[in-house]
Order: structure tokens, then C-alpha cells, then sequence
């Protein structure tokens, strides 16, 4: 079992890099943003709930992600594996998608850490947020996107690279070579 967690700050790839990930290595794929994108869509209570956060930039209480996260795990069927795109992103996430993959006798086997300049990702987003539409890429959204990435999330890089997992990448330049270092660091682990 391969268990990938892409990370990075918003706009950093993860998305992108996933799918390219997913045709190379056959993992199943879970972006918990797009999990909730699609409540939004379908109009449910989660929706509702998840809307006013990610419009205003917050994230979802870990609580509620890790029981989400834990449901659309326990809905693959013969999985070689998963990579995890947009989660964890507090180290209670991080605590809890370990217990979840040891509880399986897996554990993650890299995480793969997206490191973009902020001045570029914020390029990327207003670019994307003008042709996508996402209601969270206008800039002052993006900020405080940013923000809560710099005290919330990016405490995990040191998390994981206590626990002997982590990967750095440079995420910046041509999509092909970003790829490139990203396969030569999973392969260096399995
Ligand atoms: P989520 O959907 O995960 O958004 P994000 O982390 O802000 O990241 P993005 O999806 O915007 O960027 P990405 O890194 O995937 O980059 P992409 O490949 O698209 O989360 C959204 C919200 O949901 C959160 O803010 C939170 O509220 C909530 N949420 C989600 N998970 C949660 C969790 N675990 N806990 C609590 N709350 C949670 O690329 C971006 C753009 O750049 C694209 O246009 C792409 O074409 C372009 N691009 C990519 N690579 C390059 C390159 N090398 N050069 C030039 N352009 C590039
Ligand atoms: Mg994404």
C-alpha cells in the first residue's frame, strides 16, 4: 500500500501534481477540498457548515474533517494505495490519519511538501479564481488562506519530518520536472 500525502500551501500544486500521481501509481485520490466543494454543490448541512469557512478562508474543525476523512476511506474497495491531497492540515489531522492507517497495519509513506514562493502562489490563484470561478480565490481570501496556512498548517512539515516521512519538493518552475522529483522521492520509498 502506497499512502502519499501531497502537501503545500494553497496553490502550491497539489491538485495538479495528484493527478499526474494517480495515472503513474493507480492510487485512489482524496482532496478533502473537493469533498467539500461537492456538499457545497449538492446543497447539504455539511455543505452549508463547510461554505461559510471556506469563504472566509477557515478551516473546517478537525473533528468534523477526520470523521469525513475516515468515511471516504472506509468506502475503497481494493485501494493500492492513497494519495491524500488537503489533508492533514492541523497535526491533530496528522495524529489521526496515522492511527487511521496504522489501524489498517499501513502508515503514510511519504509526504511530499510543495514549497512555492507566496508571491507566486497568490499569481496562480487570482489567475485561476478569473477562469475557475472557486469563490475562495480572490485576494482577500487568498490572504487569509495564507495565513492560516502559516500558523496552522505548516507546523506539519516538522511533524513529519520527525516522524521520518517527509519530502521537500521545489515547487515552482515546469509541471514536468516538479513531477519528476516527486516520482524520484516515492520511489526512493517503496
Ligand atoms: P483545498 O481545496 O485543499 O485548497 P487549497 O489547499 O487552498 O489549495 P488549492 O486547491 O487552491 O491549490 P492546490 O495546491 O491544489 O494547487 P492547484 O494544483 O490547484 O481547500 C479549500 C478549503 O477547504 C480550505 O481553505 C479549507 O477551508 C477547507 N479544507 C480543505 N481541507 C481541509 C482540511 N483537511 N481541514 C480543514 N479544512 C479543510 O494549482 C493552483 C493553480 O496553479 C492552478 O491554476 C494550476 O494550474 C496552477 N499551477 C500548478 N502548478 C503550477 C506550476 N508549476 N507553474 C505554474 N502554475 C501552476
Ligand atoms: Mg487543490
Amino acid at each position: 500500500m502506497l499512502n502519499i500525502v501531497i502537501f503545500g500551501a494553497p496553490g502550491s500544486g497539489k491538485g495538479t501534481q495528484s493527478e499526474r500521481i494517480v495515472e503513474k501509481y493507480g492510487l485512489d485520490h482524496i482532496s478533502t477540498g473537493d469533498v467539500l466543494r461537492s456538499e457545497i454543490a449538492a446543497g447539504s448541512e455539511l455543505g452549508m457548515v463547510a461554505k461559510g469557512l471556506i469563504d472566509n478562508g477557515q478551516l473546517i474543525p478537525d473533528e468534523l474533517m477526520i470523521e469525513i476523512l475516515a468515511a471516504k476511506l472506509d468506502k475503497l474497495v481494493d485501494s493500492k494505495g492513497v494519495i491524500f491531497d488537503g489533508f492533514p492540515r492541523t497535526i491533530a489531522q496528522a495524529e489521526a490519519l496515522k492511527a487511521l492507517l496504522n489501524s489498517r497495519g499501513q502508515d503514510v509513506t511519504a509526504m511530499i511538501e510543495l514549497d512555492v514562493p507566496e508571491d507566486e502562489l497568490m499569481d496562480r490563484l487570482l489567475k485561476r479564481g478569473q477562469l475557475s470561478g472557486r469563490a475562495d480565490d480572490n485576494e482577500e481570501t487568498i490572504k487569509k488562506r495564507l495565513v492560516v496556512y502559516n500558523e496552522q498548517t505548516s507546523p506539519l512539515k516538522e511533524w513529519y519530518k520527525n516522524d521520518g516521512k517527509h519530502c521537500y519538493i521545489n515547487g515552482s518552475g515546469e509541471l514536468d520536472r516538479i513531477f519528476a522529483d516527486i516520482v524520484a522521492a516515492i520511489d526512493s520509498r517503496i
